[in-house]
């Protein structure tokens, strides 16, 4: 069946009190749209917790930077609702930028084309999003915790799911949840795998066959790394090198390979007496033009 779809924040309130009234729990998966497998995972896991998951499917404009192609990003929101609906979600919320941030930052964002937080009061992302993709994309987790605190309070689920695919967003919105006393419970939801190991994401539709080939250097990097340590290899800088130079034998440029402390995403520099389930190898990698990320906990 498909998902009931939702536009204005208004709609949303007046549907997740109908299903509160009929004794409902509500669920919330958050989406950029270009549904798949990992999405639907989504839905499906709050179903286990939740009688009624709603989702949101927004391209957020403040997690974007200027140099990043908001406006290229996939668009597909009929066959998203299917797709949503056939998962078991109830209903989508879609709203429009300026339904979301309202007419003043709209249309900033329709003129300059960038994010100005001055205009807006905003969620300003805690200690985990300081690093790796933090680095790079210094307004991204800002926009990722604004939108995300935004459709917390629209919404008001019990319990919210979020992929480990994106592992530092997972992370950072953990952190905001407990630093902010959001009264609702975070789940992270394993990431989707092809057969072939290749982590199911919406850019995977911009890699031909080939690069799809070598992409796979990313899970078979963290495979191997997970096997060295399941042999006891606790050497940091052995297993960095090794996943390393797996992927590098693909001709895949490397953005980042690193491994964490699973909470805070801070670097460990040594794995002795660590538990493999509190330390995560983290890769962010390009295949060509396509920027990949993936991750694996070292146990
Ligand atoms: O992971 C995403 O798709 C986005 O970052 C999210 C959580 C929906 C916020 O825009």
């Amino acid at each position: 069946m498909q998902a009931k779809l939702l536009t204005t924040k208004e709609q949303v309130r007046e549907f997740v009190a109908d299903a509160r009234s009929k004794g409902s729990k509500i669920g919330l998966v958050p989406t950029m749209g270009a549904i798949h497998q990992g999405h639907q995972s989504l839905v499906r896991r709050a179903l286990q917790e939740v009688d009624t998951v709603v989702c949101s499917v927004f391209v957020n404009p403040t997690q974007f930077s200027p140099t990043e192609d908001f406006d290229a990003y996939p668009r597909t929101l009929d066959n998203d609702l299917k797709l949503l609906g056939q998962a078991g979600a109830a209903a989508v919320f879609a709203p429009s930028v300026e339904e979301m941030y309202g007419p003043i930052m709209a249309q900033h964002i329709k003129e300059k084309g960038l994010v100005d937080f001055d205009f807006i009061s905003h969620a300003v992302p805690g200690s985990a999003s300081r690093l790796w993709e933090g680095q790079d994309r210094p307004h991204h987790f800002g926009g990722v915790t604004t939108v995300v605190s935004k459709l917390f309070n629209i919404v008001e689920p019990d319990v919210a799911c979020f992929g480990e695919k994106d592992y530092q967003q997972l992370a950072v919105l953990r952190q905001m949840v407990a630093d902010m006393d959001f009264n609702l419970k975070i789940i992270g939801c394993p990431i989707v795998r092809e057969e072939s190991g290749l982590a199911v994401s919406s850019r995977n539709r911009y890699m031909d066959d080939s690069e799809r080939e070598r992409a796979l250097a990313l899970s078979r990097s963290l495979r191997e790394v997970r096997e060295s340590f399941a042999n006891g290899e606790r050497g940091v800088k052995a297993l960095e090198d090794a996943a390393r130079k797996t992927m590098e034998t693909q001709d895949i440029v490397i953005d980042y390979v690193a491994i964490v402390d699973a909470t805070t995403l801070e670097p460990l520099s040594s794995l002795d007496g660590v538990d493999g389930k509190d330390a995560r190898m983290i890769i962010a990698a390009r295949v060509d033009k396509v920027r990949l990320i993936d991750n694996a906990s070292l146990a």
